[in-house]
């Protein structure tokens, strides 16, 4: 265990904790950093399952635990089991950590958990422990709202069929934005939501990566609902690496060598899997549009084919025009001057970082808060474009022309570039995201 003694400069101890999905620990990592820059000493915990790789530092260290959970088992689960499992399994070891962490000698006690909302039983344990916490949320404030409806309003019933009926006191999201999660059993769906909104809820603060400039409407109808503050602190944006998966960095050399604006990135996130038919569409519509594309297909997008099988023939036929990679560095992609559009999952860090690059999105969500999201970008932002649900290759070559060619996209790409300045501006000093970060780091001293 690496040492915490009460020499170093350090007054404070945090403890970060997110569950083993990417999306999940980007955020978290960023958040561990910014506070260790700010002069708290921290421990970020991780899984051994889906471990990322990060580097330890002076006054930042590291702690695995371990779930005796393998990959086929997790496999085999959808993702609300996989949460629900995850919350059973972490909790022996996590909390014989925190309990080492506070009674180790000459070491500095744990003043505050900070945990990602979905290990929601990281709130009963602090409580236990006398240990404050703080939740953090992930994903849009927005799609948490969506979340509640689905239990509270009794939504579930409406999984099977997706509408574009309006919903009630939830405009302008409609039936089929709702964030539905594709589970065997639709009661462990309700659990989840009680439990992860619930306990966050409870938490001594709940932190959102999102800015009062993106979000104001739904953030303004949680904070009532909330024990503690509501601070709205993103898009957190902290040179840092925290992959799973190594990154293929000679994207950045392809793109080097295409014109300004022209390629279109292509990734649907770290979750999202899918038939090899639509894996088809999705190939033969890059090919056919006849513009650059940069495509992520990540080992484990395709269900039981292997990442190697595109179709045969496309890439004889897209040549030195498309490039196929793995796992892409998104950030460094996205701000790179040659890509001009961003076909996303929109899950909410894509969202974020597509706003961040002021690059506009053909939005093709898969499920849960990328339909919430998805809405957001394409009718409350107005930068992006909607897709259909079914993937459909001349639907992807219109799109793509749409965003790349037509006046629309460059309407949408003016749209996105005022937006990246309006969130640079919350997150500039006296911007909200500014100050509510200013506002998050007195708490976390104060106590
Ligand atoms: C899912 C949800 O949809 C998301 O909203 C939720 O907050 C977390 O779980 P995911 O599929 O992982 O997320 O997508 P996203 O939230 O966009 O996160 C993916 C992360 O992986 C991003 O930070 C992105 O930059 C990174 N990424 C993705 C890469 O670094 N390289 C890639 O090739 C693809």
């Amino acid at each position: 265990m690496a040492e915490n003694r009460v020499s170093t400069p350090y007054t404070k101890h945090l403890v970060l904790f997110s569950p083993p999905f990417q999306g999940h620990i980007n955020p978290m990592v960023q958040l561990a950093h910014i506070l260790h820059s700010r002069g708290f000493f921290i421990t970020i915990v991780h899984t051994d399952y889906n471990a990322p790789h990060l580097e330890p530092r002076p006054g930042l260290t590291i702690e695995p635990i371990y779930l005796g959970l393998s990959n086929e088992e997790a496999r085999e689960m959808d993702i609300v089991e996989l949460i629900l499992t995850l919350n059973k399994k972490c909790e022996l070891p996590f909390r014989a950590l925190i309990e080492d962490l506070q009674s180790k000698k000459g070491g500095l006690r744990v003043s505050y958990l900070i945990t990602d909302a979905v290990m929601y039983f990281t709130q009963d344990l602090a409580e236990e422990l006398g240990i404050k916490r703080m939740a953090f949320r992930t994903s849009s404030s927005t799609s948490t709202l969506g979340f509640q409806a689905i239990r509270d309003k009794g939504y579930l019933d409406n999984r099977g069929h997706p509408s574009d009926e309006p919903i009630p006191d939830f405009s302008p999201f409609r039936f089929k934005d709702l964030p539905f999660v594709n589970t065997k059993d639709p009661d462990s769906l309700c659990l989840f939501i009680s439990s992860f909104t619930g306990k966050s809820f409870r938490a001594s603060a709940l932190i959102f990566n999102t800015s009062d400039c993106l979000e104001s409407p739904a953030l303004e109808k949680i904070r009532p609902q909330c024990r503690g503050p509501v601070f709205a602190v993103g898009p957190l944006n902290f040179p840092s690496s925290s992959s799973i998966l190594p990154e293929d960095d000679k994207c950045i050399s392809w793109l080097n060598t295409q014109p300004p604006r022209s390629v279109v990135y292509t990734s649907f996130g770290s979750l999202a899997s899918m038939e090899s038919s639509q894996v088809m569409e999705i190939a033969w519509g890059l090919a056919n549009s006849g513009r650059p594309f940069l495509w992520v297909v990540r080992p484990g997008l395709i269900n039981v084919l292997n990442a190697a099988c595109l179709p045969s023939g496309f890439t004889e036929q897209v040549g030195l025009r498309g490039l196929v990679v793995e796992w892409a560095p998104q950030k460094k992609v996205l701000a790179h001057g040659a890509v001009g559009a961003f076909w996303s999952h929109c899950g909410w860090n894509s969202t974020l970082e597509s706003i961040c690059a002021g690059v506009p999105v053909a939005c093709w969500p898969q499920f849960s808060d990328q339909r919430v999201n998805a809405r957001l970008i394409c009718h409350v932002w107005r930068v992006g474009a909607e897709m259909g649900r079914e993937v459909e290759r001349g639907e992807v070559e219109m799109v793509v022309r749409r965003l790349l060619v037509e006046r629309e996209g460059e309407e949408m790409r003016e749209k996105a570039s005022e937006l990246k300045k309006v969130v640079q501006r919350s997150l500039g000093k006296g911007g909200s995201s500014y100050e509510a970060l200013d506002s998050l780091i007195l708490q976390l001293m104060s106590c």
